[in-house]
């Protein structure tokens, strides 16, 4: 495996692979990696003939008072779990070398930013546009691929693709978990025993209200009502928000009668988890 620092030097290995005829498979990460991210790079690997990793912990996507400086980092770590994976190049940029000024470009969504994560986390999204792109132009994969753990995040980096004629394929894979439930994130890492064994709860309740709907409930505020209840029992987790929201526009449909998210944030003390689960309702048998 090749880990590069630079612009320069990517776009030096992009040309090699270009010249052989390689195509390019890409996984965008922060790093701390976990079986999530190397899921990703399986992927990655049946996909394209050569797996570029980056590893960023990108600045412009955290807000003021959010966890840039503690996000955990360890790119000796993260390199050898690579290395294992059979990845060919791993781009792990300073920041100084992918923001050596302060950029003006502002990737705005239309709104589907500022619902759900968007909505307690302003600017987030315009961060995670700005670098994915920013990686795409160095980068220039095939292919790209993203978890369902951050599901507003990949359907948004779907819309830069479309809407910017990215030429890059955009697959999402599913979310990994720990045994019981718990959806593997690097912030995991943050929480103390008391809150990871509460931390479950996010998963419960999303299956909970997918059974809810599997069992005929088509009311999105009942969904959410009980998505909300479920997390509200437990007393170490304080809700963020809870949706049952229609899957390419974010928002709340009047009934449930097509594919929805349910999608959920909590903080468990000072730690924010996310997860959500897809749901197709069963088709209504017609009269
Ligand atoms: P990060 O949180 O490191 O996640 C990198 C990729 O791994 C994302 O596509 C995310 O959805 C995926 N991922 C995380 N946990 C997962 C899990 N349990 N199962 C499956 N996939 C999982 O997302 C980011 O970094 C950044 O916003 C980034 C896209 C790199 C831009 O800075």
């Amino acid at each position: 495996m090749e880990t590069l620092s630079t612009i320069a030097a990517a776009r030096r290995r992009r040309e090699a692979d270009r010249r052989e005829g390689r195509t390019v498979a890409f996984v965008p990460t922060m790093g701390f990696l976990h079986e999530g991210h190397l899921a990703l790079v399986r992927r990655a690997r049946k996909l394209g003939e050569a797996v570029w990793v980056s590893i960023f912990v990108n600045p412009t996507q955290f807000g003021p008072g959010e966890d840039f400086e503690r996000y955990p980092r360890d790119l000796e770590r993260d390199a050898a779990l690579l290395e294992v994976e059979g990845v060919d190049v791993l781009f792990a940029p300073t920041v100084e070398e992918m923001y050596p000024t302060k950029p003006v470009v502002q990737v705005g969504f239309s709104g589907l930013d500022a619902v759900l994560c968007g909505a307690s986390r302003p600017g987030h999204f315009a961060g995670v546009g700005l670098v994915v792109a920013r990686l795409f132009n160095i980068v220039e994969p095939h292919v790209a691929v993203f978890g369902q753990k951050d599901a507003q995040q990949a359907l948004l980096i779907r819309r830069l693709v479309e809407d910017l004629s990215f030429p890059v394929r955009i697959e999402v894979a599913p979310t990994v978990r720990e045994p019981d439930g718990l959806a593997m994130s690097s912030r995991n890492a943050y929480l103390s025993p008391e809150e990871r064994a509460a931390a479950p709860v996010l998963y419960r309740a999303l299956r909970a209200a997918r059974a809810a709907i599997l069992a005929g409930e088509r009311d999105p505020l009942a969904v959410e009502a009980l998505l909300r209840g479920r997390v509200e029992s437990e007393p170490l987790a304080r809700l963020d928000y809870a949706a049952c929201v229609d899957r390419q526009s974010l928002k709340r449909p009047e009934r449930i009668d097509g594919p929805v998210l349910l999608a959920l944030a909590a903080h468990l003390g000072s730690t924010r988890l996310i997860d959500n689960i897809p749901v197709d309702p069963p088709l209504e048998a017609s009269p």
